[in-house]
């Protein structure tokens, strides 16, 4: 039987507010997604996932929806959801969407509703004196509980105008389930579950113990066992449309046999492989998360940036000397990472090599981290600035007219735009459709295993039978292993020499 479309495929994020703007606001959105669609096709991506694009008043950049069943008019109407979507099903592009279950915006009509006193038993409300019901913290900072007027506390893990559901309450699942039948009946392929394994907090809402909040399968707030028949739920409903239709977690756990929980047959296809996205420049490290991912058994993925991370060229280049490391050591790990079985996500941007935008002023920082941080903690604006497509100046065509784009994009970004880097063949962009093209050709010969083959120590040499990938985390040159052609590299390679901070695909008989 064929792999389901999914499990090879690579998916592009797209964070609808900064990807293009038709509109002309300042603000990216739908009709702006569905024009740039032919530039995903020819990158050679298999799907697109989308952030929120839901009602919502984008306190957190819409991880806060007030209506999960239409379009915010930021980012257009539904009628520019299903045309996208035909486009990008005519593309042959597969379309994923967000579903936002373990909160809704505090402008959610329930929760306006609990604020009049009705149907509090959808969110977690408790009686309280003058101190919160326990010692949660906010994942954004701060206690996780605020007070109503009338005394009674309410829970929310983020923001506190994302108030968590009570998912011990029927009437929850009832409206999800519906809510996954609403963007399925209009066609999509998958959805990305948010903070997958919050959801359902311990009874009683026990403390946490002190000073730690980890994702441990102990913790009172995250990766309750309960979660999991939502998902086995959820998977019925996926199940029963035609066209292999999938869902990915996010979920951030401590180890791979927890994650591997989510991935059981009857629940989740996919959840993000955050130890890839965290594992620093090391080869070491990479052999043990590579390891660790393809001994559960599981459908594996690989992610190194998305819409809350650093990006991998500031990460990779943090507290270096020489500045073109850290876009070095990205396409590198790029390049290693697209060589290896399962899925990989890409997150806008990361095609042109873009950086982290690191000085934005204060004032127009929208994370609310950056708020309740009380300015200490930067929040994950810098890897959310609108994308430089095209021209010499702001807004870089990512707006139609001269507009100022919500957050300000740097000057040096007029390098890295889209129609630049199309014309460059040694640009990162020219780079990224050359793996992606060549991993297409590839893909259905390859087996699902790597074989590791003998390396210097800070070097990494990995066979997929015809593929060998080989990657130079050390600070010497290392000889290539034995291949009958270079396929690809991440930075010019010449005599079998294979320089630091440099991934390189060869041909093996
Ligand atoms: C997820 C999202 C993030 C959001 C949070 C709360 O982690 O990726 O952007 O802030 O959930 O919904």
């Amino acid at each position: 039987m064929e792999a389901p479309w999914w499990r090879e495929a690579v998916v592009y994020e797209i964070y609808v507010r900064s990807f293009a703007d038709a509109s002309g606001d300042g603000v990216g959105d739908l009709a702006g997604v569905r024009q740039r669609l032919p530039y995903l096709a020819e990158l050679g991506v298999d799907a697109i996932w989308l952030a929120p694009f839901y009602r919502s008043p984008m306190t957190d950049g819409g991880y806060d929806v007030a209506d999960y069943r239409d379009v915010d008019p930021l980012f257009g109407t539904l009628a520019d959801f299903d045309a996208m979507v035909a486009d990008a099903h005519e593309l042959g592009l597969r379309v994923i969407v967000d579903i936002v279950p373990n909160h809704s915006s505090a402008e959610h009509p329930w929760f306006q509703a609990a604020l009049r006193g009705e149907g509090r038993e959808r969110y977690l409300f408790r009686e309280g004196g003058t101190r919160p019901p326990n010692n949660w913290q906010s994942v954004f900072g701060g206690p996780a509980w605020t007070r109503l007027p009338d005394g009674q506390w309410y829970l929310h893990l983020f923001d506190p105008s994302q108030p968590d559901f009570n998912w011990r309450n029927p009437e929850v699942h009832a409206e999800f389930l519906d809510v996954l039948r609403f963007w399925l009946d209009r066609g999509v392929d998958g959805f990305r579950i948010d903070v997958a394994m919050g959801l359902y907090k311990a009874e009683g809402l026990p403390d946490t113990p002190p000073g730690k909040q980890a994702f441990k399968a102990e913790s009172p707030i995250w990766g309750r066992p309960e979660v999991h028949e939502v998902y086995r739920q959820w998977r019925k409903v996926l199940d029963s449309y035609p066209g292999e239709r999938m869902a990915v977690g996010e979920v951030w756990t401590d180890s791979a046999e927890d994650l591997a929980l989510y991935l059981r047959p009857d629940e989740l296809h996919q959840s993000f492989n955050f130890a890839w996205l965290e594992a620093p420049w090391s080869a070491t490290a990479f052999r043990t998360v590579i390891d660790d991912t393809m001994v559960t058994g599981t459908a594996p993925t690989w992610v190194l940036s998305n819409h809350d991370v650093v990006r991998p060229v500031t990460r990779y280049g943090e507290g270096l000397v020489n500045s073109t490391t850290g876009l070095a050591r990205a396409r590198a790990a790029l390049l290693t990472m697209l060589a290896l079985p399962g899925s990989a996500y890409l997150y806008q941007g990361e095609e042109l090599g873009l950086p982290e935008v690191k000085d934005l002023p204060p004032e127009v920082r929208q994370d609310p981290v950056f708020a309740r941080s009380g300015g200490k903690i930067p929040g994950r604006d810098g890897c959310r600035v609108p994308l430089p497509w095209s021209g010499i100046a702001e807004p870089y065509g990512f707006s139609p007219e001269a507009v100022d784009p919500w957050l300000p994009q740097p000057p040096e970004w007029a390098a890295l735009t889209a129609e630049r880097q199309s014309s460059d063949p040694g640009s990162t962009l020219a780079f990224c459709r050359q793996a992606l093209r060549i991993r297409r050709e590839l893909r259905a010969s390859l087996p699902d295993r790597i074989t590791w083959l003998d390396s210097p120590e800070d070097a990494l040499f990995f066979t997929r039978d015809s593929l060998t990938c080989a990657v130079n985390c050390g600070t010497d040159p290392v000889r290539l292993p034995p291949h009958e052609e270079l396929l690809i590299s991440s930075a010019p390679v010449n005599d079998g020499i294979l320089p630091p901070d440099t991934a390189a695909w060869l041909r093996t008989p």
